[in-house]
């Protein structure tokens, strides 16, 4: 029979790989996605067969992931406990979908993933493979072997003739997408430690940054970026321009206490350079083209949004019928925003669209054809009503 697992070409799935072999008698499909990961993919299809892997893919999906996954978020403004940017939250049900097609392409009975079985990670995965399809076995190997540890699995390797990478481990738990990328783990693990900037790999630290401001202009079609400074570009390009912008502008870390699902709070330090900027300019523009109603009800929307992210709820009615909501809110939020890059911060520099809200004409202080300040006096009576009328009361039961 045949596994699909999850695979990055590192030391632990290597060995998870080997194991499915011995263990399972599997015969293992290696499946590795690239969603933008700065790292070398293009000998893991060799290390995967040599690894003894019966096939092996390397699929890029970066755009699709930024298209169907980012920019849902992105419109939606979602942001987990108010901060975290989402990155490798959104990315697991997109390689669950793919883990799942690939299985059923190649009859595969069971797919196999590296996660450890306190994370969010697992949760995700498995959530994603039970919505696409209920019939594949799980395997979260290390929910299950012996091996506890990195010299558990080196012991293993070298047992099995795995190839153990040269390259010193890192002491971060780390996870990385075009996107983003993770720290946790090591001396993290202490709140009271302040992260060393030297795990940045997107983003510089702001002492480090240029003393003269930079600014970027960047465009949107109803709530999706298109452009920077005036130069139409596809989803991966304009990212990759973003990141570097903002990173050279030490733009994009946060360094939080966050609430994993399965209860523990864990600590993580978060490189999200160019995300930050879109999420920032695409709030500037809403502030601009949406009415208040809207606005809160979206805000409101937006912090369930980011739960079931989080969560990994992606394949969800409820997250189908949101993303339904936030699009029909999302047609006026078109037009472009200028932001300010100076030193770790980035501003509002400036904002304009062809469905703005604000007029100049309507909230001047001069005189005006809409707005009658003789109707503000009846308005205000019957919007303070109930506190005329309770003053009213309070007054008469004192005189008895
Ligand atoms: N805590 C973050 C989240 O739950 C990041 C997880 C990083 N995952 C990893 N395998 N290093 O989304
Ligand atoms: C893991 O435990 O596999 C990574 C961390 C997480 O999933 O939250």
């Amino acid at each position: 029979e045949k596994a699909v697992l999850a695979y990055s070409g590192g030391l632990d799935t290597s060995v998870i790989l080997k194991w499915l072999q011995t263990h399972y008698d599997y015969d293992v499909i290696a499946v590795c996605v690239d969603v933008g990961q700065d790292e070398d993919l293009s000998s893991v299809d060799k290390k995967a067969l040599e690894t003894g892997a019966i096939k092996s893919y390397v699929i890029d999906v970066a755009e699709e992931f930024l298209t169907d996954y980012v920019y849902p978020t992105l419109k939606a403004g979602a942001m987990y406990e108010g901060e975290y940017l989402l990155g490798t939250s959104f990315a697991r049900p997109l390689m669950g979908k793919l883990l799942v097609e690939i299985a059923e392409k190649e009859g595969a009975v069971a797919i196999a993933h590296g996660c450890t079985g306190k994370g969010n990670d697992q949760v995700r995965f498995e959530t994603a493979v039970k919505a696409l399809n209920p019939h594949l076995k799980i395997i979260a190997p290390w929910r299950e072997w012996e091996m506890k540890s990195r010299e558990d699995c080196i012991d293993f390797a070298e047992k099995h003739g795995i190839p153990i990478p040269v390259t010193k481990k890192d002491i971060y738990s780390r996870d990385q997408n075009i996107w983003h990328l993770s720290h946790e783990g090591g001396n993290l693990e202490d709140p009271w430690n302040e992260h060393e900037s030297e795990i940045y790999k997107m983003t510089i630290r702001p002492e480090d940054a240029p003393d003269k401001a930079t600014y970027v202009v960047i465009d949107f079609e109803e709530g999706i970026p298109v452009a920077v400074d005036g130069e139409k570009l596809a989803p991966v390009s304009l990212l990759k321009k973003l990141n570097q912008l903002a990173g050279d502008n030490g733009i994009g870390v946060i360094d939080i206490v966050e609430n994993r699902l399965v209860g523990m709070k864990s600590r993580g330090i978060y490189e999200t350079p160019g995300g930050t900027l879109m999420y920032e300019a695409h709030k500037i523009l809403e502030k601009l083209t949406l009415d208040r109603m809207t606005q809160s009800f979206k805000r409101t929307l937006a912090e369930r949004y980011s739960q079931l992210v989080y969560d990994g709820l992606w394949f969800t009615p409820l997250k189908e019928a949101m993303d339904a909501f936030v699009d029909v809110t999302q047609k006026p939020v078109t037009g472009k925003v200028r932001l300010k890059l100076y030193k770790g911060s980035c501003t509002n520099a400036g904002s304009s669209s062809p469905f703005s809200m604000y007029s100049e004409e309507f909230a001047t202080f001069g005189e005006d054809e809409v707005y009658n300040q003789k109707d503000a006096e009846g308005f205000i009576n019957l919007f303070a009503l109930p506190l005329t009328i309770r003053a009213i009361m309070k007054e008469k039961r004192n005189k008895k």
